[in-house]
């Protein structure tokens, strides 16, 4: 598997993310799906999808905390690609039992909590989505945080057994932007409110021009700290 994702990040130095996905959605026909999160990276990934192959597997972790904007963005996205993005819930048990016990707002309480919510709510839906692919696309850049500064375009996920792509790796933010403007792409109407990354919606706030990206994530939490658990294990 190591030699496979060194000599696929080899092939695919310096090319467009149009021609990597190309490759992947042919190559792995039925086996290769995207999670988005409706962010303006993962709109940019459905947008070049949908001119490639419509068929190929869209989906979303639907916390049940998104904002009412994501949710819309949803239904937009559907219909101006004429697609239907997967949606996936939670164990509805596990959530009654998690909210009965630490109340509706845990996550404010401690990381421990705030993890237990993130397992439930995202990474076990996760595993449920992910299960008979072999290649799993998101819309991670290198530049959003300190966390991600030494991801790669092609990377093995041994806790999932999955392969990992990330076609926007080396985009900067004026590259997404400009892509989204280009091409005319829907995009969740927060953005347009001091919102650059946006989650669920009691874990995401404002932030003021210039500051971090991902500082509006998890605020309250140390930077290091700010990840759920989908692609930086805790
Ligand atoms: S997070 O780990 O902080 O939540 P971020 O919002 O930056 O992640 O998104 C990074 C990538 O993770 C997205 O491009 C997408 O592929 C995936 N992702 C994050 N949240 C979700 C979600 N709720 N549903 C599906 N994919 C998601
Ligand atoms: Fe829960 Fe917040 Fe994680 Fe969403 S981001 S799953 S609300 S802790």
């Amino acid at each position: 598997m190591e030699n496979l994702i060194e000599n696929l990040n080899k092939k695919f130095a310096g090319e467009s993310a149009e021609n990597v996905l190309k490759y992947f959605l042919s190559e792995y026909k039925g086996e290769i799906g995207l999670s988005s999160s409706l962010s303006y990276e993962d709109q940019i990934l459905t947008h070049i999808i949908c001119s490639i192959d419509k068929s190929a597997k869209i989906f979303t972790l639907d916390t049940g905390r998104f904002f009412p904007e994501t949710y819309s963005l949803i239904d937009n996205t559907n219909i101006r690609y004429g697609i239907k993005i997967q949606v996936y819930f939670p164990d509805y048990q596990k959530i009654e039992q998690m909210v009965t016990e630490n109340g509706i707002n845990l996550f404010y309480e401690s990381v421990e909590k705030r993890h237990l919510c993130c397992q439930i709510r995202k990474i076990e839906p996760l595993k449920r989505a992910l299960k008979g692919l072999k290649v799993w696309i998101t819309g991670l850049r290198r530049s959003q945080s300190v966390t991600r500064k030494n991801m790669q375009l092609v990377e093995y996920d041994k806790d999932d057994n999955i392969i990992k792509l990330n076609p926007l790796i080396e985009w900067s933010e004026d590259d997404v932007k400009r892509f989204i403007k280009e091409n005319n792409v829907p995009y969740n109407r927060l953005h347009d409110k001091g919102f650059p990354s946006i989650g669920c919606q009691p874990c995401t706030r404002a932030v003021k021009e210039g500051e971090d990206i991902r500082s509006g994530r998890w605020w309250w939490e140390n930077p290091e700290h700010r990840e759920c658990g989908l692609h930086v294990r805790n």
